[in-house]
This record gives structure tokens, C-alpha cells and sequence, in this order.
């Protein structure tokens, strides 16, 4: 199995490059969705209708620019502290939005999948969720990673358990266990390296988003509210992210 360096080699090489923006893949920690309904008077709710329409307007302005593939975090496994009622609210959002966008994404070529443990959500979104995912499966556009009940801890837990079953079934040497291992062990096995991890409403933190697989990724942090969020605002980080000088350690 590759590295994440390898990975990268090998991908660039069957993609030819890069992107024209410089970036394969995005990930992006959607925050500020509350403050922007606070500073309109309205309720939470509002808030997250909004962030649903910036989740639009994102990811299409990422397919445009070519990007290989954005992840959005959605929902933490440490969001069910939330009332109940916010909860449903986010989960009914989500339904929404893949009942109302799958034909466009499916249209676009883009490839949905969903990273987390979202087998915890109810059944019948998650017969949404594989479903829709099923559905792109086979697509060969851009990818829409959304985070689902997604925890990095959590992530790296079941990771270490996949790999503690391998060897104990005598399938690797624990000697032999590496990084790539874990790579291939993690959410994010088929999704590309991680190259800018964004993140919105002027919070500068990971919140548990994507902790292994950033080791290397460039960082963006803005003031912007993330139901403001757009192509104008990506096209701003992906300008900062060009700017990076990425050593990887090296000189
Ligand atoms: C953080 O803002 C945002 C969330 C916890 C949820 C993000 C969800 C969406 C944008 C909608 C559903 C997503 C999809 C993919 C359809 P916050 O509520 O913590 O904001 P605050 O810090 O200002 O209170």
C-alpha cells in the first residue's frame, strides 16, 4: 500500500497535475452558522438553511475550479451534545439536500460519499445515504465527501481495530504495520491527500476534523460566517493556499 507522498505521486502522474487552483482536495469546517442567525435575530435553524445553500454554491464553485475532491463537516461525533431538536434539524437539512441534489450531483459526474460513522444514524437516512452513495458510485467526476457523525478519534479508533483484527488473523505482522497501513485503514482511504484545511467564523482549531490525514496539509482560517461563505471566498483561500510553500519536512 502508498504513502500519502506516493499516493499523491502516483495520483498526480494518472491525473496529469494538479488542479488549475493548485489544490486537490479541500476539506472545509463549516462554522458560524448559529452567530449568523444570532446576528439576524433568527432562530439556529435559519442559520444551518443557510449553510445548506453556502454548501451549494461551494461545492459547485469547487467543481468549477477543478477541484478532485471537497469534504465538508457536516456533523461531529461530539455534535449530539446539541438539543435534540437542533439535531433533527441538522439531520432533516441533510435529508433535504440529498433528496433535492442528487440529480444534479449525479448529472455532474461527482461521486458522493460520506466519511464518519453515519451506520449510527437512523436507518432510514442511512438507506438514504447508501443509496445516494450507490447511486454515484461509478461516476468519475469530482468527489463530495460529507463528514458524518464523524470524530477523528473516532475514525482512528476503528482504524486501530480493523488492523489489531488483520493481525490477529495473521494477515500483517505487526512489526510491518505503517503509516500506509493506517491510510488505507482510515474513512478517507480512496479520497486524495488533503491539501487545505479551511475553516470558517474566525475559530482557529480542528475540532477532531481529519487529524491524521492534515499532517501536511496547509491551514486557512476566516472571519467569515460559514452561511456567507462562496466561490469568492474559496477562490481566496485556494489564492493564500498557492502562496504556501509546502517542504514536507524537506528543505
Ligand atoms: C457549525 O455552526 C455548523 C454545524 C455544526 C453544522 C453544519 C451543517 C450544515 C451547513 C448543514 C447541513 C450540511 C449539508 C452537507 C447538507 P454552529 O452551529 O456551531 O455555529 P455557531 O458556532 O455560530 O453557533
Amino acid at each position: 500500500m502508498a504513502t500519502q507522498a506516493s499516493t499523491r505521486a502516483a495520483g498526480d502522474l494518472a491525473h496529469g497535475s494538479v488542479s488549475a487552483c493548485g489544490a486537490r482536495h479541500v476539506a472545509i469546517i463549516m462554522d458560524g452558522n448559529g452567530r449568523w442567525a444570532k446576528k439576524r435575530l433568527l432562530p439556529r435553524f435559519a442559520g444551518h438553511k443557510a449553510g445548506v445553500e453556502a454548501v451549494r454554491r461551494t461545492a459547485r464553485a469547487a467543481r468549477e475550479m477543478g477541484l478532485e475532491c471537497l469534504t465538508l463537516y457536516a456533523f461531529s461525533s461530539e455534535n449530539w451534545k446539541r438539543p435534540a431538536s437542533e439535531i433533527a434539524d441538522l439531520m432533516g437539512l441533510l435529508r433535504r439536500f440529498i433528496e433535492a441534489d442528487l440529480d444534479e450531483l449525479a448529472a455532474e459526474d461527482v461521486q458522493l460519499r460520506v466519511i464518519g460513522n453515519y451506520q449510527a444514524l437512523e436507518p432510514a437516512l442511512v438507506a438514504l445515504i447508501d443509496d445516494a452513495v450507490a447511486r454515484t458510485a461509478a461516476n468519475g467526476g469530482p468527489i463530495l465527501a460529507i463528514a458524518l457523525n464523524y470524530g477523528s478519534q473516532d475514525e482512528m479508533v476503528r482504524a486501530v481495530q480493523r488492523i489489531a483484527a488483520q493481525a490477529a488473523a495473521g494477515s500483517i505482522a505487526p512489526d510491518a504495520i505503517d503509516a500506509s497501513d493506517v491510510d488505507a485503514a482510515l474513512d478517507t482511504a480512496d479520497l486524495p491527500p488533503l491539501d487545505l484545511l479551511i475553516r470558517t467564523s474566525g475559530e482557529q482549531r480542528l475540532s477532531n476534523f481529519l487529524l491524521w490525514q492534515a499532517a501536511y496539509a496547509e491551514l486557512y482560517f476566516t472571519d467569515t460566517l460559514w452561511p456567507d461563505f462562496d466561490g469568492t471566498a474559496l477562490r481566496q483561500a485556494l489564492d493564500a493556499f498557492r502562496t504556501r510553500d509546502r517542504r514536507y519536512g524537506g528543505l
